[in-house]
């Protein structure tokens, strides 16, 4: 019963009209079964998938779409096909014979690289769509596209980072990043230390800034300044993706849109600052940011992030948490490179599983200035158990309240 219930509901899905985004956090291999085998399944089944590969982000584009290839074949894809746009193939994106081949697949894979390298290939130098993109928007009408790390960053529909770390962000802030005049180097940009961006994405998924690498690059304090920086009249969230981790979302922008957690070496993490208090004189202090953190085979409606469902084999933490108290971090960002990573969302598990503590204070590593970042546990809820892949404990938790404020 379950099964073909199960069964149903996915061949439901993959009829149905499509749009469809399947986002990695960077780092898939040749292993990632979570990936290529629902990839596969969404673009039409083993034996039928045909799917189009777009590596312009990468130094070597078509080196690339080999590797890719034979991952591909070897997970069940009919056919795959290099859409040979790159950076150095000239005025490649308006090519009607490339925009063509896009329409031809029944799903599209943008590869990891350099962010800013794709969508300057994708995006005509005055704003407007090259012909390639556009084809891609007509394709997800009816398809599905996916990326992985830069590829799928390029789909946000907010500004979009393209330098910056939490830290220095924090300090420095966020400035668009402009052009350089043809022949000069990127000399203002590159000196600049805070958060560069480019004033939007692709815009795949609206009202959403995707931050690949998330925990591994510890980015919380880069997403948080960035949306507050440039916080406007619609609502924008922040959607951190870990590596080897990917998030499906099925349907977007219908009523029926909803996301599931694939992957089992991470999480999805929703920054949310639509209700934070944002000052930055005389010393910056934000505070009444909610982190949401989802783990393996989590559904969550993104348009309401305040839906979690938990996947069936977690149960409430509360009640069980393992330790007594909660343990703070000297380097909440994870800056002191003999460190280790991921501090910030570490912390935060670790309150969520601790019988008495419900607020946890931190700080960063570097001082002058020196921020305190807190943590508060009291209307968020939490989740956990092995996870049935691979054994591992993983701690899912909804609406951690945050705070970052400058003390020194
Ligand atoms: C368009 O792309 C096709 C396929 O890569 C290529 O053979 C052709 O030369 C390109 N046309 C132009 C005008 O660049
Ligand atoms: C963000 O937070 C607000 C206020 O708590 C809530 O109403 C909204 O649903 C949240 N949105 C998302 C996407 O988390």
């Amino acid at each position: 019963m379950w099964i073909r219930g199960f069964l149903a509901l996915f061949l439901f899905l993959a009829s149905v009209d499509a749009q469809h985004l399947f986002l990695a956090g960077g780092g898939l291999t040749a292993e990632s079964y979570f990936f290529w085998n629902r990839l596969i399944l969404f673009a039409g089944g083993r034996g039928q998938a045909k799917i189009g590969v777009i590596t312009a982000a990468r130094d070597d584009p078509e080196e690339a779409s080999k590797e890719l290839k034979t991952i591909l074949m070897n997970h069940g894809a009919r056919q795959v096909t290099w859409i040979p746009v790159s950076g150095s193939l000239e005025d490649s994106a308006n090519n009607e014979t490339v925009a063509a081949m896009i329409m031809k697949q029944s799903a599209i894979f943008i590869d990891d690289g350099d962010v800013h390298r794709l969508i300057r290939v994708l995006r005509n130098a005055d704003g407007t769509d090259t012909i390639v993109l556009a084809a891609l928007r007509e394709k997800f009408q009816r398809g599905v596209i996916s990326g992985n790390g830069a590829g799928s960053a390029a789909l946000s529909g907010t500004p979009l980072p393209v330098s910056g770390h939490s830290y220095e962000t924090l300090v420095h802030g966020t400035k668009a990043y402009t052009e350089p005049a043809p022949g000069r180097r990127g000399g203002a940009n590159r000196r600049f230390a805070g958060c560069s961006y480019l004033t939007s994405g692709l815009g795949f998924l609206r009202s959403w800034l995707i931050e690949p690498h998330f925990n591994e690059h510890s980015l919380h304090g880069r997403t948080i300044r960035l949306l507050l920086d440039t916080r406007g009249a619609v609502d924008s969230f922040g959607l951190g993706i870990d590596r080897e981790m990917a998030i499906a979302i099925y349907r977007v922008g219908s009523e029926q849109e909803y996301a599931e957690v694939l992957g089992n070496k991470g999480g999805i993490s929703i920054i949310n600052t639509t209700k934070a208090n944002f000052a930055t004189s005389p010393k910056l202090h934000i505070s009444g940011v909610q982190i949401t953190f989802l783990t393996e085979d989590d559904k969550i409606l993104l348009g309401t992030a305040e839906e979690v469902l938990p996947a069936t084999w977690k149960a409430d933490l509360a009640g069980e948490e393992w330790h007594i108290l909660a343990t703070p971090s000297e380097d909440i960002f994870s800056a002191d490179k003999d460190g280790t990573k991921g501090n910030f969302n570490r912390v935060a598990k670790r309150l969520f599983d601790s019988q008495l503590s419900k607020k946890v204070s931190s700080v960063t590593w570097q001082s002058s200035p020196q921020f305190l970042v807190d943590m508060d546990s009291r209307s968020g809820e939490s989740f956990h158990n092995d996870s049935p892949s691979n054994s591992q404990h993983l701690i899912s938790y909804a609406r951690l309240s945050v705070s970052i404020s400058q003390i020194a």
